[in-house]
């Protein structure tokens, strides 16, 4: 079958750990997805600089919205970052000539997601964003697909991994704040500007994308009351503890009988309470609703794998969705036989 042809744009931490996931697991990803992946442009600022991964034989393009608008591709990857040029004029390039675009950019969302997703379905594009909200956690499908025909009430988690990951070893290993967030950049964590993450802007980003989907109201990131962590200090936290709390950033969506009510701010959580268990760079969303109950989903919410993986099941959802793609690929048998299901008497 034809390769679904990528171009990638921004080859930074999340950017080129995918890159090295499409060349290392070519093989395992035709089979699965019934086709080949092929990574057909890329881009980022600078040319020469070594990604860890052999792109020499991929067209390099020097400006992000020539690629969109130009490259010979199906899918336009968009990791870059930022709510600005050239990301947003770049994936409205895209989307206007009909190539599908997958970001992992939630101020991108944040600011224009409306527009943009107007723009995909007047020219019958995609625009998939599993990515933009944490990480690895499938609350993107969870929200637009498993939970059709649920009524949901509550959407609330801990959405930044930098912040979780910067209480979490203040707490526990008695770092300074400074020296927590320097760590969370070292390793990829953090946004750019990690302003955006310890103010509390990225997890209001991420909430305003799951309110929309959540209770189907315009995307509204400035209507959301706004604290970051800058002002949580380790006396904070040990305080807390003393009282039987973790502290934590959460971002919470719910019903009220006025609308819907949007907040960010660091909380207190009991700490025999799942929330409370949660460390480190990992994320958890609570989604509450009428059909299915409590469903709380918890898993890694940033760096370069985490991020990479799911913009990689982005892209193969589009790979497979193609029309006369084989979706379902023949399989061989399985290695051991699994013992018949006993019923319990
Ligand atoms: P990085 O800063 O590591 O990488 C950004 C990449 O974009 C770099 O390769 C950079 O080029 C390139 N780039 C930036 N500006 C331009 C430009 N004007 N023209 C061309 N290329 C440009 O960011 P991340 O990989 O961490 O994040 C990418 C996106 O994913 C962001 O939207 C972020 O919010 C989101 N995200 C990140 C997560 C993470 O854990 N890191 C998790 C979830 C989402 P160069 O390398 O040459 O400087
Ligand atoms: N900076 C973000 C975080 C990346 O720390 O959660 C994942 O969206």
């Amino acid at each position: 079958a034809d390769a679904l042809k990528i171009g990638i744009a921004g080859l930074g931490t999340v950017g080129a750990a995918l890159a090295k996931i499409l060349v290392e697991r070519r093989d395992m990803l035709t089979t699965t997805c019934g086709r080949p992946i092929e990574i057909a442009a890329v881009t980022a600022r600078s040319k020469g600089r070594d990604r860890g991964v052999d792109l020499s034989s991929v067209e390099w393009f020097d400006d992000p919205v020539a690629l969109a608008r130009d490259a010979d591709i199906d899918v336009f990857v968009e990791l870059m970052g930022g709510a600005g040029d050239p990301a947003y004029a770049a994936v409205k390039a895209a989307l206007g000539r009909g190539v599908h675009v997958v970001t992992a950019n939630k101020a991108l969302l944040a600011a224009h997601g409306v527009e943009l997703a107007g723009i995909a379905e007047k020219h019958g594009s995609l625009l998939n964003y599993e990515a933009a909200v944490a990480g690895g956690i499938p609350v993107i499908k969870a929200l637009r697909e498993s939970l059709t025909g649920n009524t949901i009430s509550r959407v609330y988690g801990i959405m930044n991994g930098t912040c979780n990951y910067i209480l979490t070893k203040m707490e526990k290993e008695g770092l300074s704040f400074e020296a927590c967030l320097k760590e969370a950049q070292r390793l990829g964590y953090a946004e750019a500007d990690p302003a955006f993450d310890i103010e509390g802007n990225d997890t209001a980003h991420k909430l305003s994308i799951l309110t929309t989907l959540a209770f189907g109201t315009k995307i509204a990131a400035d209507d959301i009351y706004l604290e970051g962590i800058t002002n949580i200090s380790i006396d904070d936290i040990r305080a807390a503890a003393d009282l039987g709390y973790r502290i934590k950033l959460l971002g919470v969506a719910q019903k009220t009988d006025t609308g819907v009510e949007q907040r960010v701010h660091p909380t207190m959580v009991p700490l025999d309470s799942v929330i409370a268990q949660v460390d480190g760079v990992t994320n958890a969303v609570a989604i509450e609703s009428d059909i299915l109950g409590e469903l709380l989903m918890v898993g890694p919410g940033a760096g370069g794998n985490a991020t990479a993986s799911a913009v990689l099941g982005d892209i193969a959802d589009i790979a497979k969705s193609r029309p006369g793609a084989q979706t379902v690929p023949a399989l061989g048998r399985p290695a051991a036989a699994l013992a018949p299901y006993k019923r319990a008497q």
